[in-house]
């Protein structure tokens, strides 16, 4: 197998190597896969080795070529980004391709760098039976990972009213999450949640084709709120943030590309508790604080006009000082 095995064009691609420059030598953890072009440009550029996870064995499938191509340098493992320091202190129980060896050994307690480009792939997004586009009529699915019990049907269907609305709202900023709810609930009844075609009906009963659409549709919020929730992606990137950087050596960077403001606002808040010095009861520096954060990072126009899908893109950086 081959890149040509995946769609996905890494985002933010030039500005995740500067981040992480020098190269050479470093040990670093993709924790995002994904189509691997990430992965594949650290190796490029010198580094000693990337422990690469996803929590979507497709993935791990489709980059395997990697492991053929950088040998022991790259070692694949299937386990979600908030289990890091688990897969860095071995033993890894999700391993699914490795470099060949009975297991990954005595891999690194600590890093050099952490990766995260949070959300989805296009491999994922073109995958019908995911139901993750309402461009494609395919089963209300939206599992990222191979893990995750609950689908989008599942929760459509067995949510009550307000917690349906909650989801809306918070994971969607969705600003009729109430009436969305309540006709959700009444149209399950008949006919329970089954395809994305059923979400998207939903999503127009509640804005009219005629509604005259200027900006994106309404049913990117809603997908985007039950994907949300069907991963418990907030959950996960609030668990993940503080472990990912406590597995950083001193002078290590964790980088965080995110997509929604929701993420967004979770990585800065992180990155700012992480920043802040600890005081004592006076108010007085007690330890000073053992990480910074680095300016935001957006792509440039180019990159927009060659990629859509980096349009709202932001990278965010933390260094571990001490
Ligand atoms: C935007 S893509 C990463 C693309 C990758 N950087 C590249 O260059 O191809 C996001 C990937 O992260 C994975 N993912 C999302 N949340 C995850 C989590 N909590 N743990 C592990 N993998 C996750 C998804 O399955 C998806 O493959």
């Amino acid at each position: 197998m081959t890149d040509a095995m995946t769609v996905h064009v890494p985002v933010l691609f030039d500005e995740v190597m500067t981040a992480f420059a020098p190269l050479q030598g470093k040990r670093l953890v993709d924790g995002t896969l994904g189509g691997g072009g990430h992965t594949r440009g650290l190796l490029e550029r010198g580094a000693a080795d990337v422990i690469a996870l996803d929590w979507d064995s497709a993935a791990l499938v489709r980059c395997a070529h990697l492991v053929e191509e950088f040998g022991e340098k790259v070692h694949l493992v299937r386990a979600a980004y908030d289990t890091i320091p688990e897969v860095l202190a071995g033993p890894v129980l999700e391993k699914e391709i490795s470099n060949g060896k009975n297991g990954i050994g005595a891999l690194p307690a600590k890093v050099d760098g952490i990766l995260l480009d949070l959300g989805f792939s296009s491999d994922q997004l073109d995958d019908v039976e995911r139901g993750l586009s309402y461009h494609h009529d395919g089963p209300l699915d939206m599992r990222l990972g191979t893990h995750v019990k609950k689908t989008a049907a599942d929760l459509m269907n067995s949510l009550r009213e307000d917690e349906l609305a909650d989801v809306f709202y918070v994971y969607g900023e969705e600003p009729k999450s109430r009436v969305m709810a309540r006709i959700a609930v009444k149209t399950r009844k008949e006919n329970p949640f089954a395809t994305t075609k059923d979400l998207f009906k939903l999503v127009e009963q509640v804005y009219p084709p005629k509604f005259g659409l200027k900006r994106a549709h309404p049913a990117a919020r809603v997908f985007q709120a039950l994907r949300v929730a069907v991963n418990d992606e907030l959950a996960v990137l609030e668990r993940a943030l503080p472990a990912a950087a406590h597995c950083l050596k001193v002078g290590g960077k964790l980088a965080v590309i995110s997509f929604q403001p929701l993420e967004e606002r979770a990585v800065k808040a992180a990155f700012r508790r992480l920043c802040a010095d600890e005081l004592d009861v006076m108010g007085r520096v007690k330890t000073p604080a053992k990480f910074k954060m680095g300016k935001k990072v957006v792509p440039t126009e180019a990159e927009i006009a060659r990629n859509p899908r980096a349009r709202s893109a932001i990278l965010r950086t933390l260094e571990r000082l001490g």
